[in-house]
């Protein structure tokens, strides 16, 4: 283990929780009768952006639109590597006409846009490692779209199953602790149980010394988190995962967002990695 993990600086879209709200339900997190408390969804995702800026990330923001409750979630619309941008195409219909702004938030970025084909939900189920890109299927994003994935980026892409409704998506599942280039600063942190046997055994050959979590760490949105390689922010309920990330070197950095778990997000829904 690396006794100093390095930080690197990222650069973050994000969608201030303005019309935030639970208004139909497309995961079995959301109620519809659900009250959301708007001013502390606010604080807290306030609080998000002030962790990230002092950690040194960058933070960009689309403009919400109203009637787009579930907007907030970031990370849903779009994955970007190597300043390329692939766009979302919504399973759910309340959530297509997010892809409008965010596009055009890209546009004005100065960025191309792909728009997919088929049904694909953005960082929601595609992971870039530093090396290939992890892709969920099963609940939003398909099969379809994980190959024309691949042929956009021209990198590997991994298709892996999930099969629990409660983690409908890769990131509520896993996340990548460190997107390095060799074995001892690339890793993730994975909930196994999430997965098709099958899928299992493709994140254990891949990702021998990965960090396993339990059903615990996966239901307090624990995997639903942003890691710089260093810092680890994440659901401040997930206190077993965080203490195995401290022992393997890592710091975590607990931000608590429960007005967002209401909707089925958390931590990493709300960001999206802009990577150049
Ligand atoms: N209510 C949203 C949905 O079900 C939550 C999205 C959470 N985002 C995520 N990246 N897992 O689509």
């Amino acid at each position: 283990m690396p006794d100093s993990r390095v930080p690197r600086p990222r650069r973050f879209l994000v969608c201030e929780p303005r019309h935030f709200a639970v208004q139909y339900a497309i995961n079995p997190w959301m109620r519809p009768d659900t009250r959301v408390d708007v001013d502390l969804a606010r604080e807290q995702w306030q609080a998000l952006m002030s962790a990230y800026r002092a950690h040194g990330h960058t933070v960009d923001a689309v403009d919400p639109a109203p009637g787009l409750p579930d907007m907030v979630f970031a990370a849903n619309s779009a994955v970007v590597v190597g300043g390329r941008v692939f766009g979302s195409l919504f399973h759910a219909p309340e959530r297509r006409p997010e892809s409008v702004h965010y596009d055009t938030w890209f546009k004005s970025a100065g960025f191309d846009v792909h728009r997919p084909e088929a049904v694909c939900e953005g960082e929601g189920d595609l992971v870039w490692t530093g090396r290939y890109l992890l892709a969920g299927t099963g609940f939003r994003t398909t099969r379809e779209a994980h190959r024309e994935v691949q042929e956009f980026f021209g990198h590997p892409v991994i298709s892996l199953t999930l099969v629990d409704p409660y983690f409908y998506h890769l990131d509520t599942a896993l996340f990548v602790l460190d997107d390095g280039n060799d074995s001892n600063d690339n890793n993730i942190v994975y909930y196994p149980e999430a997965f098709s046997p099958g899928s299992r055994e493709v994140l254990a050959h891949l990702y021998p010394n990965a960090v396993l979590a339990t059903r615990d760490d996966a239901m307090a949105f624990g995997l639903n988190s942003v890691s710089d390689g260093r810092h680890v922010f994440i659901a401040p309920r997930a206190e077993a995962l965080a203490a195995r990330l401290a022992d393997h070197g890592y710091v975590p950095v607990p931000v608590d967002l429960s007005e967002f778990h209401k909707a089925g997000g958390g931590i990493k829904c709300c960001t999206q990695e802009i990577r150049s």
